[in-house]
């Protein structure tokens, strides 16, 4: 991709964290450099010039994206994530450490719980910069890793390519696979040869679920019905550690695990639960005013730029980086219980 020679303008209402940092210093430090993998400032910056309603607007292609373009991750990273430059990332994925009873024994809110973490391969660039011979080796090595676990954890791949498309919609309606042509990874460059290279695995009951080569090279999922928030941890956490041990994955000190979109870095992880509140979300600012209270985001039931379905919602730990695993979802529970005592009220 050819670099860029001004600074580009933004379309009134662009209210993207790319838009707010990318000044004319930013832009002119950053404009003739790149990685050694070949990822610029233009193909960092493309997917925010695209789709102007972006909320962050930048991708990495590689580790090294976040060092190099510096001057304009870390302010982007510090308003997301409220983490300084100067700060290092902690983990602490031990469910002993979980304080998170079920919310809602009696399942009158909470339909189901999931937690997803992402990760990378260290070896090789992010998928906004990889070829399309890396795509492959990365899904062969993490198919091996994947074939290796056993018990309740084992399972298929089953690769896009080839996939029945009646499968394949009814995987996406069943909230368990991604889905396909996403604009934001399209114009980041991490559609590329769709869907060569892209699967998912799942051991029978579902509850185990592992995204190959999408926005990140392994989205890895536990999930349930009801509100059981520890058991999904717990699950996740010793599919991680299996993992962990067959692939190295990309990390660093600072930014904890690396990803392609700056939201996502640090623990990677975003604790959901599906909940109906047919009465909190009738009164938006309200329920609003909780959400921020405890750093929670809201989405729509089939995930991120979706709409909500009968007053039923996604809710999710926004932070990601700067905060570990544990607290991640300790700051779930505690806002699905405010949630849940508030909607009582009405
Ligand atoms: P991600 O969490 O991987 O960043 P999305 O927001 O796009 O991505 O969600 C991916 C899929 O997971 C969607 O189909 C969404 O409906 C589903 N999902 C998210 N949270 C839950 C949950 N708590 N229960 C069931 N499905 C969920
Ligand atoms: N690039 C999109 C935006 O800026 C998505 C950002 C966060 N979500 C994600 N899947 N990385 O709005």
């Amino acid at each position: 991709m050819k670099n860029l020679n001004k600074l580009p303008t933004f379309a009134n209402g662009c209210d993207s964290l790319l838009s707010k940092h990318l000044t004319d210093t930013v832009f002119a430090e950053l404009k003739d450099k790149h990685t050694r993998n070949g990822f610029d400032l233009q193909q960092v910056i493309n997917s925010g010039l695209i789709n102007t309603d972006s909320s962050i607007g930048v991708y990495a292609g590689d580790k090294a994206s976040y060092s190099t373009f510096s001057a304009l991750f870390d302010p982007i990273i510090e308003s997301y994530h409220g983490f300084k430059k100067t700060e290092q990332h902690q983990s602490n994925f031990n469910p002993n450490d979980l304080d998170a009873p079920n919310p809602d024994p009696e399942n009158n809110y909470i339909i189901s719980t999931r937690i997803r973490v992402a990760r990378n391969l260290s070896a090789l660039p992010l998928g906004s910069a990889i070829s399309k011979r890396q795509r492959k080796i990365v899904e062969r090595l993490i198919v091996v890793a994947l074939n290796k676990l056993q018990g309740k954890l084992a399972g298929t791949y089953f690769p896009l390519q080839g996939m029945i498309e009646a499968e394949r919609v009814k995987l996406v309606a069943d909230h368990f696979l991604f889905k396909a042509g996403d604009r934001f990874l399209e114009a980041a460059g991490l559609n590329r040869e769709w869907p060569e290279g892209r699967g998912i695995f799942h051991n029978d009951e579902k509850t185990f679920l592992v995204w190959v080569n999408e926005e990140d090279q392994l989205r890895m999922i536990s999930m349930q019905m009801g509100g059981d928030i520890k058991a999904v941890f717990s699950r996740l956490s010793t599919a991680v550690a299996e993992l962990e041990t067959a692939l190295r994955f990309s990390k660093s000190d600072h930014l904890g695990y690396i990803t392609s979109c700056p939201s996502n870095l640090g623990t990677a992880m975003r604790a959901s639960v599906h909940i109906k509140l047919p009465r909190l979300s009738k009164n938006m600012p309200e329920f609003e005013k909780i959400a921020k209270q405890y750093q929670l985001q809201i989405r729509g039931i089939h995930g991120e730029h979706s709409e909500s379905q009968g007053s039923t919602y996604d809710i999710s730990n926004r932070r990601r980086l700067g905060v570990t695993e544990v607290e991640c979802v300790q700051v779930l529970h505690a806002g699905v219980l405010a949630l849940i005592n508030r909607e009582k009220l009405f």
